[in-house]
């Protein structure tokens, strides 16, 4: 498995996908939805932003795919756990001790919260966790399985994409961006609701 990025990504996706560890079917389809609606989400879009910032791909590509890794598990805080998970991977598949020890802070940094990022790798990884949690498939998928509304669920989301967008977003470019998507979502559905709850 040594450097071979495509057979890890097919270990995280089956863990989240196939849940073998799991039994309750809600929360396998919650997992299912968290792999297709954030995780392969946060992973296409730290590639991007690895390539338009010119950063190390392998370590942004690894850091993303494990970034919540320990969610499968129902395991927190999921950035310390999901780090030490992705640490000892790394190290029991032959990773280069250097490799391992970025990809361990890229997962620990990347809520910024007890850590903040400093690298350029830690920093894409928060800045596409805080854009992915922006799609609205994301919501629809979970609703689903809540039997939860579905604008209601992302309504009850707006203060942490706002705070999300203040605190994990560290590039001028994303920063516009979504500006823009937060504007489009507190329209689309927080003020409709709103507007709606009034009348
Ligand atoms: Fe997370
Ligand atoms: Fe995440």
């Amino acid at each position: 498995m040594q450097g071979d990025i495509s057979e890890i990504e097919e270990y995280v996706r089956k863990i989240f996908v196939e849940s073998p560890h799991v039994e309750d079917p809600d929360r396998k389809k919650l997992l299912q939805n968290f792999w297709e609606n954030h995780t392969k989400e946060v992973v296409d879009l730290s590639l991007e932003l690895a390539k338009k910032y010119g950063a190390d791909r392998e370590i942004v590509h690894l850091g993303a795919l494990f970034h919540d890794f320990s969610l499968a598990y129902d395991s927190e805080p999921h950035d310390e756990v999901s780090a030490d998970k992705a640490f000892e991977f790394l190290i029991v598949n032959w990773f280069n001790r250097d490799v391992a020890e970025k990809v361990r802070d890229i997962i620990l940094k990347h809520r910024c919260k007890k850590f903040i990022p400093e690298t350029l790798e830690e920093k894409i990884v928060s800045t596409a966790d805080a854009i992915a949690h922006f799609i609205p498939a994301f919501y629809k998928g979970a609703a689903e399985v809540a039997r939860e509304d579905y604008a209601e669920m992302i309504r009850g989301k707006i203060d942490k994409l706002e705070d999300e967008y203040e605190r994990k977003v560290f590039f001028e470019d994303e920063k516009k961006i979504l500006k823009k998507y937060m504007k489009e979502f507190k329209e689309k559905y927080y003020y409709k609701i709103s507007n709606k709850t009034d009348a």
